[in-house]
């Protein structure tokens, strides 16, 4: 009796395990700001469709409304064949659910692609959007980023009205990668506006991994650049690094409460990689010259077995 009890436990552990790591850490409250994010998915690779399958399952625990997309959407050739075949036959599932997808330029993308419906970018290099009041989203074009975007971007921000300011673009500002490493002169060119405009979170794709980066000047900042592409071996973790991850495809799922915003990583297994919470410094900007000023509480340890925040 005791050998078959035993014997039960082992056969039972490893789908509790792998049940554990693919629970929603998200609130999934009502009226919440609800989007996923997604990098670098211009190519059609297993890994990719392994994420836009996940993506869809894990629609049905969390119904996110749109997804951010970090840039180099189409790698190689951009005829009509290709949008089909890089991004709406491997979202089809999601586009079909009413799902809008908001799209930056990368580097290996055409300008074109402005005109491409599904993207939402109304012929525009650089926009903005409110899902709803108190966020705004400004897709940025990383590739080029002159005094006339500059003075848009700020022209924007200072009209927003919105407490939760969230650039995304294409190259990261802070990066721990080999193979690029953080874009300095966008940085220079960038960060000043953001620190005087009190932006709260930035997203970013180019490299092809995931990191988390450790608050900078009081802006939390996400790289996500593995949703479809993957270049093992090239995060170089710093100090710059809370966690990264270049052994797994990727995505992200995000949702904002009030004054938190909380995420979830997930890879191309289902299973999550990374979780924790942003708390809103409030409405004053931040300081250019206060680096002590943190309104980022991310969780410090990022492994499966933290427990998330509590379900609603
Ligand atoms: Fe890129």
């Amino acid at each position: 009796m005791r050998r078959l009890s035993v014997l039960v436990f082992a056969l039972v552990l490893p789908i509790a395990v792998v049940a554990a790591g693919q629970e929603l850490r998200l609130p999934d409250a009502e009226g919440s700001v609800k989007f996923a994010v997604i990098g670098d998915t211009g190519e059609p690779s297993a890994g990719q469709i392994a994420i836009a399958k996940q993506m869809a399952a894990w629609r049905a625990k969390f119904p996110f409304k749109f997804v951010l997309m970090m840039g180099d959407n189409l790698y190689g050739s951009e005829s009509p064949g290709d949008y089909q075949k890089k991004f709406s036959g491997p979202y089809k599932a999601l586009l079909d659910g009413g799902v809008e997808f908001h799209a930056a330029l990368g580097n290996h993308d055409d300008a074109a692609q402005t005109q491409f419906k599904p993207f939402n970018m109304n012929g525009q290099k650089y926009y903005t959007f409110k899902p709803q009041d108190g966020v705004r989203f400004f897709a940025l074009d990383s590739n080029y980023v002159d005094q006339k975007q500059i003075a848009w971007l700020e022209k924007e921000l200072s009209a927003s009205g919105s407490g939760w300011k969230i650039p995304f673009f294409h190259h990261p500002l802070y990066s721990s990668g080999k193979t690029h490493g953080s874009a300095e002169l966008q940085r220079s060119l960038l960060e000043p506006v953001f620190l005087k405009y009190g932006v709260n979170v930035v997203f970013s794709g180019h490299e092809h991994f995931y990191e988390r980066i450790k608050p900078q000047k009081g802006v939390a900042y996400f790289i996500i650049g593995s949703s479809s592409k993957l270049r093992r071996g090239d995060l170089n973790k710093s100090e710059l690094t809370v966690y990264g991850n270049d052994q797994t495809y990727a995505f992200m799922l995000v949702e904002i409460v009030n004054d938190e915003l909380f995420f979830q990583t997930i890879n191309d297994k289902g299973e999550t990689i990374d979780a924790g919470s942003i708390r809103r410094a409030g409405d004053r900007p931040v300081a250019p010259t206060n680096t002590t000023t943190q309104p980022v509480v991310p969780q410090s340890k990022p492994s499966p077995v933290q427990p998330g925040p509590e379900r609603k």
